[in-house]
């Protein structure tokens, strides 16, 4: 065999494997072979982790997640009785001690509380190895009626509540000479999901903004983490935004529909913090063949979501496919 015809067999096997782990994976291609041969979560023992959203959902499973791993942590949201409850199951699962899991109340879009945050938990902990950037809503309203002051209160806290707090964590871990900020982002981080124009833009401005901070901490030690889930079991759509100001969307989710397991969700996202990595998709197929399609060959990938429509991408994205 000449070194020609051994290329081209290498870059045909190569591009099968890559094809049926895409096809048969529920992550993108690096995060499942870390997950097989990279870190895992228990290297992160010891380290003190801030999760915000961390009283129901992916933030809640990532808690019990990283209490296993004996991770201390800082459990952050606005139901302060749920951040209560998940801290009791925390030492239950992960048995790890009381002083060990702080409950700090924080309401992501009152900016001015932040930095008494911020000192609370330095005066607890002394320092933050790692700022999981969770809390968020989602959204379901079309594009056209959705009123400007909805997509103001979406950029508040998907947006401007991640800036806010990792503006004033970033600067004492610069000092330290480490640290990792965790933005949990979306696949609508990277794709356009329909119904939720808003949430698309947040989530996407989100990606930007930490894509933009990795390269300029590149040499300090500062590693940043975008991750995108796809369909997870959560409480996010009762509380989802709608088209009008002050509106939850009450949705529910049906224990039948294709959405990945929270726990899963939140062990791939603890693989991925392990790892360092920069960005990974954590959603089954056919929404993690829709992101490589898009990040490939973006111009297939919007005709292919054009002539599938509205309603047969609002079902895959329910997992009601
Ligand atoms: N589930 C999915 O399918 C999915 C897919 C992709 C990305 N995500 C992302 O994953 C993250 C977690 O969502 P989830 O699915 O776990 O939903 P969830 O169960 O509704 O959890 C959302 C968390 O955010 C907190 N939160 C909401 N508004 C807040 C505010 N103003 N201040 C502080 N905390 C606030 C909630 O706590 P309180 O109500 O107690 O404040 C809750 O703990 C979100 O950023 C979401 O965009 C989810």
């Amino acid at each position: 065999m000449d070194l020609l015809t051994l290329i081209v067999w290498v870059v045909i096997i190569f591009n099968v494997v890559a094809i049926v782990m895409i096809l048969l994976g529920d992550a993108d291609i690096i995060l499942q072979i870390k997950e097989k041969f990279g870190k895992s979560v228990k290297c992160l023992a010891g380290q003190v982790v801030w999760i915000t959203g961390a009283s129901s959902g992916i933030g809640e499973e990532l808690a019990y997640e990283l209490a296993r791993a004996g991770c201390r942590l800082v459990l952050s949201a606005r139901r302060t009785n749920e951040l209560e409850r998940v801290k009791k199951e925390c030492m239950l699962r992960g048995s790890i001690k009381e002083e060990d899991i702080l409950v700090l109340k924080l309401d992501s879009i009152d900016f001015t509380s932040h930095k008494t945050a911020v000192d609370k938990v330095f005066k607890h902990f002394k320092h933050i190895d790692i700022l999981v950037n969770n809390a968020g809503r989602s959204q379901r309203a079309m594009w056209l009626k959705t009123s400007l002051q909805v997509d103001r209160d979406m950029l508040e806290l998907n947006v401007l509540g991640v800036l806010s707090l990792s503006k004033l964590v970033l600067p004492y871990m610069e000092k330290r000479g480490s640290g990792h900020i965790v933005n949990i982002s979306s696949v609508a981080g990277k794709l356009g999901a329909p119904m939720s124009g808003s949430y698309t833009g947040a989530k996407h401005a989100v990606q930007g903004w930490f894509d933009a901070l990795r390269v300029e901490i590149g040499d300090k030690n500062i590693h940043v983490t975008n991750v995108c889930p796809g369909p997870v079991f959560s409480n996010i759509l009762a509380v989802a935004f709608t088209e009008k100001e002050g509106e939850e969307f009450k949705g529910e989710m049906n224990p039948n529909e294709k959405r990945m397991k929270t726990d899963r969700c939140a062990y791939l996202i603890g693989v991925a913090i392990a790892n360092k990595m920069w960005e990974v998709w954590i959603t089954k197929n056919p929404v993690l063949f829709l992101c490589y399609a898009n990040q490939y060959t973006p111009n297939l990938s919007k005709w292919i979501s054009g002539k599938l429509g509205l309603k047969a991408i609002q079902k895959l994205r329910e997992g009601q496919h």
